[in-house]
């Protein structure tokens, strides 16, 4: 079945439940009085990331200052009608066209007596036909799809029969989907095989899969995943370790998640052990090593359990991606997705395991309602990450990690706007993929920080459980967050805390005064060195750098100032060997010298790095840097060499680094 076109305006209107009328004729519309329906019905933000325009967000959710709390300015779906409660998928990873396709069957509650048409979040999606009804019988019915906005995507409207609580949409995905990369075998360590990734998180979602794409709304899924016979496909559910691989893979995740953490990975990707609880899956050729450096993974779940209540996931194991994969880590519940430019050879880089482990109680278990409040799953995840870095390494390595978060803090206010620089932030009209800062995790820490200095460690500890307990499975507000502290903690010492202080940390910008400043010796005493050989009394070789771990290099090199002298950056390059460095958070800082220096001996790895990671992190201040210190071909050139290997977020937001659109 086709379907059915409406004139997109009107389309909207209809599709929100503003009017009411019917499809054929307008003339007997009436004006819904529900705000809850309202909010669907105006225009999407026509606005660009860097420039919104208040006029064109939606009149009732700008009407007031800020935005609401609670509403949901990233999704279409009319979730004060409906919740989606489980989906059942059915797919085939068609690797020669590079679509996903089939079936997704949707389970839905009803909130309401009438019986609205149904709003889903689709983003390039071809939806092929739509069946509702009740149970197991389901019959064709009408749908369409509305309007596109750049940021959102295209609401897809079907009408439902009275009572339905079941849909099936067969659909199929675009090879551009802004949620899957389809790599070549040549993009992979084994250089044999295709492979496959999504990255749900925020609103991509919505690529792959029709549903009510907003973290407010939890499922259950049960997933049929076919591939070509040779690879194996894990999903963010129960991977079984054992599993053989035959084409044919069958998932369940009987825990409610919200859409963004639904998640696949398809390729030749084998199984190993780390604990009783964990494991990791990678290509061969990447598998020894990853289960090496990540052979801590089994203490940091220990450790979380013990001060933060029990893990409630069953079983944690790692996804070893290619290098383009456009961040770090991503938290996909029972199963991280990692970077493999973390695989540094001396577990330097696995704050980002104990990172994409924590979310699983701040983050997975207790989820932020909307994409204002991601501080709630980043800050307190960032808090988490460090508090596991201690128990499991240290008192040292914990004070490296918290002055490195505040550094990368103090970076970014220096460079954004007031308005970004508060955490409960309103992201009215823009694209989350390009709000994207260090605000919500370092600020958001830093804050969880100063409430555990002021209550004691311990009680801290307590309230955290607690609240996990709490909120466990729920998507809550920054509110909802601030009503629970009002009665918890701020009643238990309103001689230590105020909610006066805590507003400012939520909805003021930069950082409140008197706040704490974390510090660490071992980089106190790396200060004095760098600016001696800065003035020229030592030479780099008397710098005692024997024993720097990977935190006191980044320390050094971050440092220092805009300009070097060609003579210095020879000096530290020939001294240090910075350019040929395996590490690839040091490789990085090296080259941000390098770029805004003009650097020449370094711009084969510049090249290399550009054209072999993926990871945005690393990527985007890179070519900024480029397009900044006269280097604008040369950026365009690496851009464009690289972009095919690119996933689609990385090309995204580096165009507009490098053409400006
Ligand atoms: N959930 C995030 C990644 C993310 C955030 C994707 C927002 C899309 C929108 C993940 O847990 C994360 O924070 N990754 C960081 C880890 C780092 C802070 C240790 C990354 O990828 O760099
Ligand atoms: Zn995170």
């Amino acid at each position: 079945m086709l379907p059915q076109l409406f004139t997109p305006s009107l389309g909207r209107l209809i599709g929100a439940g503003l009017l009411a009328c019917s499809l054929t004729t307008l003339t007997a519309c009436s004006k819904s009085e529900d705000p809850a329906q309202q909010k669907q019905i105006e225009e999407p933000p026509a606005a660009t990331a860097d420039q919104p325009q208040k006029d064109a967000a939606p009149a009732e959710k700008t009407a007031d200052a800020e935005p609401k709390s609670g509403v949901d300015y990233h999704s279409f779906a009319n979730t004060d009608d409906y919740r989606v409660k489980h989906l059942d998928l059915d797919l085939t990873a068609d690797f020669d066209n590079k679509v996903l396709k089939g079936e997704a069957i949707l389970d839905i509650q009803r909130l309401t007596q009438k019986n609205p048409s149904l709003i889903l979040d689709t983003r390039d999606l071809d939806i092929k036909a739509v069946r509702a009804g009740v149970g197991n019988n389901l019959k064709d019915v009408k749908f369409s799809l509305g309007k596109t906005d750049p940021h959102l995507g295209t609401p897809l409207k079907i009408e439902l029969p009275k009572g339905a609580n079941r849909v099936a949409i067969q659909y199929q995905t675009s090879p551009d989907a802004s949620g899957v990369q389809w790599l070549e075998p040549q993009q992979t360590a084994g250089k044999k095989h295709p492979f496959l990734f999504t990255q749900a998180q925020a609103i991509h979602a919505r690529s792959f899969i029709p549903l009510q794409d907003s973290p407010q709304v939890r499922m259950t899924y049960k997933a049929t995943i076919r591939t070509p016979k040779e690879l194996l496909a894990v999903m963010s559910a129960n991977n079984d370790p054992e599993t053989e691989k035959d084409g044919v893979y069958e998932f369940d995740m009987p825990q409610p998640i919200p859409s963004y953490l639904i998640a696949l990975g398809i390729g030749n990707l084998e199984f190993k052990p780390m604990g009783e609880r964990t494991g990791v899956y990678a290509e061969p050729e990447l598998l020894d090593a990853s289960a090496k450096e990540f052979e801590d993974t089994e203490d940091m779940l220990e450790v979380t359990e013990e001060n933060y209540g029990p893990y409630r996931w069953d079983r944690y194991d790692l996804l070893i991606l290619p290098p383009s994969f456009p961040f770090g880590g991503m938290e996909n519940p029972r199963l991280s997705f990692i970077t493999p430019t973390v695989i540094a050879g001396d577990k330097s880089l696995v704050a980002l395991i104990a990172h994409e482990l924590a979310h699983s109680w701040s983050g997975n278990l207790v989820t932020n309602a909307s994409w204002r409040d991601l501080w709630l799953n980043e800050g307190f995840t960032t808090y988490l990450t460090n508090r596991i870095m201690q128990f499991v390494y240290g008192d040292e390595r914990y004070n490296m990690e918290m002055a490195l978060g505040y550094d990368d803090l103090q970076a970014d206010l220096n460079d954004r706007p007031d308005k970004d620089e508060i955490m409960a932030i309103d992201m009215r009209g823009r694209d989350p993929d390009e709000v994207f800062s260090n605000i919500p995790y370092e600020k958001g820490s830093l804050f969880l920080y100063e409430l555990e200095q002021k209550v004691g460690r311990e009680n801290f500890d307590k309230f955290l459980m607690d609240y996990f307990n709490n909120f466990a499975f729920q998507s809550i507000t920054t509110e909802d967050f601030l009503k629970y502290l009002d009665e918890t903690l701020l009643k238990q010492y309103p001689d230590k805390l105020s909610r006066e202080r805590i507003n400012q940390w939520v909805f003021e910008p930069g950082i409140p005064e008197g706040a704490p400043h974390p510090q660490s010796d071992a980089f106190s005493k790396i200060d004095p060195v760098r600016q001696q050989w800065l003035d020229g009394k030592i030479k780099a070789s008397d710098i005692d750098t024997k024993g720097w771990t990977f935190h006191q290099w980044k320390y050094f090199l971050d440092g220092m100032p805009e300009k070097l002298s060609d003579e210095q950056l020879k000096e530290l390059d020939s001294t240090f060997k910075l350019t040929q460095s395996k590490n690839n958070e040091v490789a990085f800082s090296w080259l941000m010298i390098a770029v805004r220096n003009n650097y020449a001996p370094a711009n084969a790895r510049l090249e290399e790095f550009l054209v072999g990671i993926g990871r945005n992190k690393f990527v985007r201040p890179l070519y900024r840097a480029m397009m900044e210190n006269g280097m604008e071909d040369e950026a365009k050139r690496i851009f464009e060499k690289a972009k095919p290997g690119y996933h689609p977020l990385t090309v995204k937001v580096n165009s507009k680094v490098i053409y400006g659109d």
